[in-house]
């Protein structure tokens, strides 16, 4: 049995335990003794990036309800950041946040200094950006903790390549993984799924996704701050740290629509390009229209703007032979799940059915106000973990992120590109993001006009920039 096996073992025989001695302490009507053993039914967390999102799953962490369970180690690159996320974590949870100074570390070797705090079966939240997924997660694997890491796991094909065979790893150690896909734990989305498995919208015909907004990338590097670190903190402006906005905001629908339709994408075909870039100087495109193909056919239309001025539409629908269905209305929760008798026609449908009585009649709809995603993903992790149940979404994750990729690079190349040529693509975007220091240089360098590298679809054909 392996080490973290062994101890979800022995935190089920001590919920087993302190059930029967508060039964049975109930009946005699004495005082339930103190239990010593509780110390060793805690839960310790560690938190590696601690910007907004590692806060916010530290805090859903620390809010399960079903057993003892505490921050004690942090880290993060910039203690600034490690320092608002300690103050607001310890305001909101006090005592479940443990994290003496000397269990606060700062730097690119963080990670391992916040995991050694750790016993095997305690859980490592990562929350960087995602370039530093597989660096963390070799650590945890090693070590034998389980692992909560945000999404997107991978930016690229070798990437992948390593979350792929970590992922093995992991499965073969008993490691429970949660990948932060959190639309996969709404339960919402869940009774959409078996409705539309159980053919109530008929064949699946087409599917669409949408994510739009006025985001801006980043402007020129400011005095006072390494190239390496304002690229780290401006991640989504450079696809060596997060894959681009590509990657890092349109996962989400690009996941929740192939959860659907029961496949991954096995090519994808896209248009995108530069429109105003003002003092931006980030890598993306402004704009992505992409067609990815299932294998039977069936065509996933994705689109993605970062354009102030524009209506900004953040939703996904699945058409088929005898209905339709809302995946997600406004944004990922509440998810506002429906299906419908016909088709939905657009947009202002989805957000008020009644304008299109006479085409798209609703059938259903889930029931409304609906738990928060980010809190049920933790409930089944941590449930995952007590109960000693399989629980190991790292391989799903990386397929989530690769398929991703595949659409984002086939907009930068200009050229279709297929599930086998993303999955096997020798570019790295970031090669030897494991052994970076504060001294290090950027993986990614300015040109000599002062710009960045940038895609130059039909130009370059086999990398992205
Ligand atoms: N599931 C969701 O809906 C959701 C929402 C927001 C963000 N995210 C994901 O969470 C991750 C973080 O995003 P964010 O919005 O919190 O960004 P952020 O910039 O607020 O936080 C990232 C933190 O990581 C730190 N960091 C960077 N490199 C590090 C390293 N090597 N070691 C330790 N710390 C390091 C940064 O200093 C920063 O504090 C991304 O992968 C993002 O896609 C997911």
């Amino acid at each position: 049995m392996s080490e973290a096996n062994n101890n979800a073992t022995s935190r089920r025989e001590f919920i087993k335990t302190t059930g029967g001695i508060a039964a049975a302490t109930a009946v005699a009507g004495a005082v339930v003794p103190h239990v010593h053993a509780a110390e060793d039914n805690t839960i310790q967390v560690a938190l590696v990036g601690c910007g907004g999102r590692g806060t916010g799953a530290a805090s859903q962490a620390l809010s399960v309800k079903n057993g003892p369970i505490k921050l004690v180690a942090m880290g993060d690159v910039f203690e600034n950041r490690l320092t608002k996320s300690y103050d607001g974590l310890k305001g909101r949870h006090g005592d479940r946040v443990d994290v003496p100074d000397d269990r606060k570390f700062i730097g690119f070797d963080a990670y391992k200094k916040a995991m050694d705090c750790l016993k095997p079966g305690d859980v490592a939240i990562f929350a960087t950006p995602p370039t530093f997924r597989w660096v963390h997660f070799t650590y945890a694997v090693e070590k034998g903790l389980n692992v909560f890491m945000e999404k997107p796991v991978t930016v690229d094909g070798p990437s992948t390549r390593k979350i792929l065979a970590l992922a093995e790893k992991a499965k073969e150690k008993n490691l429970k993984v949660g990948v932060g896909l959190m639309v996969r734990h709404c339960r919402g989305r869940q009774e959409l799924k078996s409705r539309i498995d159980d053919g109530e919208i008929g064949d699946i015909i087409a599917i669409r996704g949408y994510r739009m907004s006025g985001w801006r990338g980043a402007g020129p590097k400011p005095e006072g701050i390494s190239e390496l670190l304002y690229q780290i903190q401006k991640f989504h402006s450079f696809l060596w740290g997060s894959g681009g906005v590509y990657s890092d905001f349109y996962i989400h629908q690009i996941d929740e629509c192939s959860w659907m339709k029961g496949a991954w994408p096995v090519q994808a075909h896209a248009t995108g390009g530069r429109h105003y870039r003002g003092d931006a100087v980030d890598q993306n495109f402004d704009s992505y229209a992409v067609e990815y193909t299932y294998p039977d056919g069936t065509k996933l239309f994705y689109s993605g703007r970062n354009m102030a001025g524009c209506p900004n539409p953040f939703a996904s629908y699945v058409h088929g032979t005898k209905g339709s269905a809302i995946v997600s209305t406004h944004a990922h929760a509440p998810g506002k799940v429906r299906t419908f008798e016909g088709q939905i026609l657009d947009d202002a449908t989805a957000r008020d059915p009644s304008l299109a009585r006479d085409k798209a009649k609703m059938l259903w709809a889930y029931p409304q106000p609906e738990q928060n995603p980010y809190q049920l993903e933790w409930d089944d992790l941590i449930d995952a973990i007590r109960q000693d149940l399989p629980y190991n979404e790292a391989k799903r994750g990386a397929e989530a992120s690769l398929v991703t990729s595949m659409g984002r690079m086939a907009a930068h190349t200009g050229q279709i590109i297929t599930y086998d040529q993303i999955l096997n693509c020798e570019h790295e975007f970031a090669p030897g993001v494991d052994k970076l220091t504060m001294d290090s240089d950027a993986p990614l360098q300015l040109k000599e006009d002062g710009t960045y590298p940038s895609p130059l679809p039909g130009l370059v054909k086999n990398r992205e920039y």
